[in-house]
């Protein structure tokens, strides 16, 4: 997959822009990249936003053609993750992806991604829309309602944007082919190393549920397995702790 990177002075969302893209009839190609400097209504999952500011952090979207089975959708963004915590290992940052679509340094999160489904006549495939706090400051950081951090913050050097989503798209790349041709389970061996280890004590919650255990693993399609006194659980979504 080769990859084309258009950048946008303002958008919204790049999700959402490039989503109206494809409903408008001109549906980018497979490998496009919307990123904009300055992205005013971003979307998180579980209708949360995701706030940056101008010419801040890196915020795009990634097309990616598949033909996976809607069951497979949100582990694409397990995938991505691998990608960005290969990238920030490789720049001295101990970032590790977490269960299920979270980068974190520590306890302090660095990326944020979005996978959207696209299902029109002309194309099929998803939309990895992604966060990565390049720029932020400490005080930038601590306005928002959940612990963050930044490339600036762990490594003290400021990063030019561009060059940032030049550099880590092939991480992105590899990882993304990797689960397109086989799907979670062919990641499974590598997020688990990353994203464990085993046994971990893990609170698990969203609107619906509270449930405490300690990780099982995780499933063929990137559900995670929370062993509770109950006995074996699978969450499918879902905010852990
Ligand atoms: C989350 O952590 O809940 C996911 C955040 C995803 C944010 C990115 S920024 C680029 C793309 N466009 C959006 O509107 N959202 C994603």
């Amino acid at each position: 997959m080769s990859y084309r990177i258009e950048w946008f002075d303002r958008l919204p969302s790049t999700n959402a822009y490039m989503k109206e893209c494809f409903y408008q009839n001109s549906p980018p190609e497979n490998g496009t990249v919307f990123a904009t400097r300055d992205q005013t209504a971003g979307r998180g999952r579980s209708q949360r936003r995701w706030t940056s500011g101008p010419d801040t952090n890196l915020c795009f979207s990634l097309f990616v053609e598949t033909d996976c089975p809607l069951i497979e959708v949100a582990s694409s963004t397990m995938a991505a993750a691998l990608g960005i915590a290969d990238y920030l290992n490789g720049r001295n940052i101990a970032a590790a992806p977490k269960w299920p679509n979270d980068v974190l340094v520590g306890t302090r999160k660095i990326c944020g991604i979005l996978s959207e489904r696209v299902d029109v006549p002309a194309s099929r495939g998803i939309i990895v829309g992604i966060g990565l706090n390049v720029n932020m400051s400490s005080e930038e950081a601590a306005a928002i309602d959940r612990p963050a951090t930044s490339m600036l913050i762990e490594s003290g050097r400021a990063g030019n944007l561009s060059r940032t989503l030049e550099e880590l798209i092939p991480f992105l790349k590899h990882w993304i082919e990797q689960w397109n041709a086989g799907g979670f389970s062919s990641l499974r061996n590598s997020w688990t190393e990353k994203a464990g280890p085993i046994g971990k004590p893990l609170k698990v919650h969203d609107g619906a549920f509270y449930k405490e255990g300690t990780l099982a693993g995780f499933g063929n399609h990137g559900e995670l397995l929370l062993q509770t006194s109950q006995g074996l659980e699978t969450i499918w979504s879902g905010d852990v702790s």
